[in-house]
């Protein structure tokens, strides 16, 4: 095989292999290198797609459970938990062949094994076998992404102190599950195993969940997940995780100086996770970090060195598949002489719990802090037909509009279908809506964003359904 190509793409996840399609399709010769053995990367094998699988089955367990309330009535009713698995990893690996063929289709070439910088130009492949490949580019863009954050002194070891992947093979239901951090994968992977049966136990070190998210919106996520049955301790740290033989003991301190003993049979820590940088050999070229690990970049995706690029989790932002999707096309177009471009304005963001919570743009919380004068618009689930229809009424919707111009400055849901609702909203944005545009804009009944809609009418108190 000829080694030679216009660029490399180190990392076949959401942002490396999205990058490697589109510039193959502006007629550069790309190659990209996965050094897990499949393409898709966090997202696809251990991240988004294992996570909302197990989400949709556990929900339709826990649905099941609940049929007899509304006159359907099921004997035996049982969890096989082993296929529940073999169902989620069957959709793993159709997705990551989807990838391989999509690969293909656009003549990439996809080399597995690990790649690391022997100069500038110089790529080192070393394939499970050991056996070592240069393969030379004009640019390479770097998309090795992130791995979970250890807690400190506890490393993972899979069986009691679980990290994201670990908890998405387990293959039993933990009677207890402590998670340690409030954020994305504790709620998410929390409330899977909550349906399955474990009792679950959240300990947060703010004072709220879901930092960053819209307080008004993460009071009534907490308050919904609650009611749920899952536990929280918030304003409480992990001094210390002690392994048993077969359970964990946590030592915790809480805002008042409190100690406390949490016992579980596994803690899954959730902490956030950090950009995976130690394989790539950055040091023998120059490719600089930032404080918090990440590699730095200028707005086109340069890193410190020329024509080496990085894009995706392993760079600063939120750590979400769309964006480093998003990341990868706009420097695709870049390297190819075009204008690539992501606006970071409008990044939505979806937490996949039931019912969903979704947001774009700024938060309450973001617009007080920099002084802006807004107007708010908020509509309850509860008036909305359709979601009264099938009995899923809890949340609202809650537009933040300009105080003056009316243009939209945040949109954030907590609802049935939120995770979809929020694209209308995006595209609206993008298009620098006012609220009145939305208000203006005829919605299908019944349909849960005509909630979206009535959100838009109560930015001038004009709501008809409450
Ligand atoms: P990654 O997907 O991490 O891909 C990087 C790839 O590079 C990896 O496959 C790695 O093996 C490879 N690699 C690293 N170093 C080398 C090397 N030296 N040589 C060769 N290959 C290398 N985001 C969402 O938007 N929605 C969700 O619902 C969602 N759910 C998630 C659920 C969980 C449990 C987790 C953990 C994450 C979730 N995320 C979700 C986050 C999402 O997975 C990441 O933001 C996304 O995968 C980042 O894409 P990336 O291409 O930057 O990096
Ligand atoms: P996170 O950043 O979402 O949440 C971490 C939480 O842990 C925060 O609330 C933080 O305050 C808390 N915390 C940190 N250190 C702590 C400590 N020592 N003790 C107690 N609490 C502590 O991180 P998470 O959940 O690990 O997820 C990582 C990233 O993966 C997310 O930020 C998100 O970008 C991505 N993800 C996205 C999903 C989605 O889009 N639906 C789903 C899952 C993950």
């Amino acid at each position: 095989m000829d080694n030679n190509f216009d660029v490399v793409i180190i990392g076949g996840g959401p942002g490396g292999y999205v990058c490697a399609i589109r510039l193959s399709q502006l007629g550069l010769k790309t190659a990209c290198i996965e050094s897990r053995g499949s393409l898709g990367g966090t997202c696809l094998n251990v991240g988004c797609i294992p996570s909302k699988n197990l989400l949709n089955l556990s929900e339709n367990f826990y649905k099941a459970k609940n049929f007899h309330k509304i006159g359907i009535e099921i004997d035996n009713l049982k969890l096989n938990l082993k296929k529940m698995m073999e169902n989620k990893n069957n959709s793993v690996e159709t997705l990551t062949k989807g990838v391989e063929f999509l690969l293909k289709k656009n003549k990439v070439s996809y080399f597995k094994g690990t790649g690391s910088f022997k100069s500038k130009d110089e790529i080192l492949l070393i394939d499970n076998k050991k056996k070592e490949t240069i393969i030379k580019t004009k640019s390479t863009v770097i998309s090795s992404g992130s791995k979970p954050t250890h807690f400190p002194g506890s490393q993972f070891d899979e069986k009691l102190i679980l990290s994201s992947t670990g908890v998405l093979n387990l293959e039993s239901v933990p009677k207890k599950l402590i998670i340690v951090g409030g954020g994305y994968i504790g709620l998410e992977m929390g409330s899977v195993w909550s349906r399955l049966g474990s009792e679950v136990h959240v300990v947060e070190f703010m004072d709220h969940i879901t930092s960053g998210m819209d307080r008004e919106i993460s009071n009534e996520f907490m308050k919904i997940l609650s009611k749920q049955g899952i536990k929280f301790s918030l304003e409480t740290k992990v001094n210390k995780i002690l392994k048993l033989s077969n359970s964990v003991k946590l030592e915790t301190i809480n805002k008042d100086g409190k100690n406390n003993i949490l016992e579980a049979d596994k803690v899954l820590i959730s902490i956030g996770r950090k950009p995976n940088t130690e394989s790539l050999q950055l040091d023998k070229i120059g490719v600089k970090l930032d404080k918090k690990g990440s590699i730095s970049v200028q707005n086109n995706y340069e890193t410190s060195v020329k024509n080496i690029f990085a894009i995706g989790d392993v760079i600063s932002g939120p750590m979400l598949a769309h964006k480093a999707e998003e990341e990868g096309i706009a420097v695709a177009e870049i390297i190819a002489g075009q204008s690539g471009h992501v606006n970071y304005d409008i990044i939505p963001s979806v937490i996949y719990t039931s019912p969903e919570v979704a947001s774009v743009g700024k938060t309450e919380e973001d617009l007080v802090s920099k002084g802006q004068s807004y107007k708010v618009g908020k509509f309850p689930f509860m008036a909305n037909s359709r979601a009264k229809a099938i009995n899923d009424t809890e949340g609202f919707v809650k537009i933040l509009a300009d105080n003056k111009t009316d243009k939209v400055l945040g949109v954030h849901i907590i609802g049935p279908h939120a995770g979809e609702i929020i694209a209308e909203v995006s595209v609206a944005m993008e298009f620098g809506a006012s609220s009145e545009d939305i208000a203006r804009t005829c919605h299908a009944h019944p349909t849960f964003s005509e909630a979206v809609k009535e959100a838009a009418l109560a930015v001038e108190k004009r709501q008809i359904h409450s």
